[in-house]
């Protein structure tokens, strides 16, 4: 049977790379995002926004009608404001933030209810930033933890209808994103290597490492597995120490 995926937030980065793993490995794959992903041969794609009632309307009919079913969904799209601390950061920055990586996932979900079988897996893109704070990056790190305890709280609430749900918590991955930011420091170089610092195997992680994880938990495979929040991270979380500096 074929396995019907959708992934968000799919047009780049590490939804792409989750996109392009599922198929791969001979998947059906609707992606969705805010820009239209670039076309995987054979697979399905909707340009929405998950955080609009009329985005997510669009996705759930684009699902139904071209994969009737969905196996597994990955909640991966994200929105980061630029960095802003506690004192800092805007309503409408904190609001959109949450909007996207917090409530959109949830109200994804109850939108999607009905084509999820049972045996059907969510998976949660949240970040090493939800199972701690970056100092000055209050909406993002807030959202991220929310979503950590939302996959918990999912998992125990659609257990009863067969489902599971599970998150990944990557560290520092090397996307546009992340290869930007750090292009566009003073010191790139230096830049580089606090990043890789900050992981145990002194070194960046790539997007197809969090795909490998995220296939695994959405598969057979890990079919006893609900309700973990599995980092991809190198180690990052397995010291009290980052970049040798306390936290
Ligand atoms: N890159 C990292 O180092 C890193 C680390 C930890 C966690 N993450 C998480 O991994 C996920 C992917 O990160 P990335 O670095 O690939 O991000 P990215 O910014 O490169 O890509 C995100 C994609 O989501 C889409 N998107 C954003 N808002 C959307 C919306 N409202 N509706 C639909 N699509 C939307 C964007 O258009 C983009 O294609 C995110 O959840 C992010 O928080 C990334």
């Amino acid at each position: 049977m074929t396995l019907n995926v959708m992934v968000t937030g799919a047009a780049r980065g590490i939804g792409r790379a989750i996109a392009e793993l599922y198929a791969e490995r001979g998947a059906r794959v609707l992606s969705a995002d805010l820009n239209l992903p670039p076309l995987l041969k054979g697979q399905e794609r909707v340009k929405a926004d998950v955080a609009s009632r009329a985005g997510r309307a669009r996705i759930v009919a684009a699902a139904r009608d071209k994969l009737g079913r969905v196996d597994v969904l990955v909640n991966n799209a994200a929105y980061q404001e630029a960095h802003g601390s506690v004192l800092e950061v805007s309503e409408a920055g904190w609001q959109r933030t949450l909007d996207v990586n917090l409530t959109a996932p949830l109200l994804l979900v109850r939108a999607l209810i009905e084509l999820l079988p049972p045996g059907g897996a969510v998976v949660n893109v949240a970040s090493v930033q939800g199972l701690f704070a970056e100092q000055g990056n209050a909406a993002y790190t807030s959202s991220k933890g929310g979503l950590v305890n939302l996959t918990r709280a999912m998992c125990l609430d659609l257990a009863p209808r067969g489902l599971r749900v599970n998150a990944v918590a990557p560290g520092a991955i090397s996307t546009e994103g992340l290869r930007a930011a750090i292009d566009a420091s003073d010191d790139p170089d230096q830049t580089r290597r606090d990043y890789e610092d900050l992981h145990a195997l002194r070194r960046i992680g790539t997007p197809r490492e969090v795909a490998q994880a995220v296939y695994f938990l959405g598969s057979p495979e890990a079919s006893f597995i609900t309700g973990v929040i599995l980092p991809i991270d190198g180690g990052m979380t397995a010291s009290f120490m980052m970049a040798g500096r306390p936290v």
